[in-house]
């Protein structure tokens, strides 16, 4: 049953009150994958100019991952990686990368974090970045070669409309394993 607090200003919120939204929060936690799902089809039908959407270049980036032998939260890491493209198309990058930092590791979150600034020599160019200038200052990060990977074997070349991406039913339970992890961080 849903409770309601009876404050209109959080000062004068009483223990039962606190009780109730801390409930609420640890609901809101619990229930993360499925809004993940909802988020991740929200990019299907726009292939903003590529011939095939987010959702099947998310798809094709995951399953490469898959067939290459990497662990789950990696694949995951590859499944949700352009979350952000709707809402921060400037630094889509690290919305996915706060979405999923206190769940994996802080390297994993490092790559998917950075993916899109050392994507291409285009891309930086259009962002007005200088690449050589951006690589040398994260060259010496621990994920820094990790992330390499990530866009040459997996991101850049997963937008091949005659892939066979394997379904979004193979990764919901890597999805249920990542995200009932217990939350390392929550800053
Ligand atoms: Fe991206
Ligand atoms: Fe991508």
């Amino acid at each position: 049953m849903n409770r309601t607090v009876s404050f209109t200003t959080l000062d004068r919120a009483t223990q039962e009150d606190l009780e109730i939204i801390d409930d609420c929060f640890k609901d809101q936690v619990k229930s993360l994958k499925k809004r993940i799902i909802e988020a991740l089809l929200g990019l299907r039908g726009n292939p903003m100019g590529y011939q095939i959407d987010r959702f099947e270049h998310s798809l094709q980036t995951a399953t490469r991952a898959l067939r290459d032998g990497c662990d789950d939260e990696m694949i995951v890491c590859a499944l949700l990686h352009d979350l952000g493209d709707d809402l921060a198309p400037l630094n889509h990058g690290e919305l996915a990368a706060a979405i999923l930092r206190p769940y994996v590791s802080p390297e994993n979150a490092w790559t998917v974090k950075h993916h899109g600034i050392l994507q291409s020599k285009e891309y930086l160019h259009e962002m007005k970045v200088d690449k050589n200038e951006l690589e040398k200052k994260l060259r010496n990060h621990p994920a820094f070669e990790r992330t390499i990977i990530f866009c040459r074997r997996w991101d850049r070349v997963s937008f091949d409309p005659n892939y066979d991406s394997l379904p979004l039913s193979t990764f919901e339970p890597m999805l249920e394993r990542i995200f009932s992890h217990k939350v390392n961080c929550l800053s």
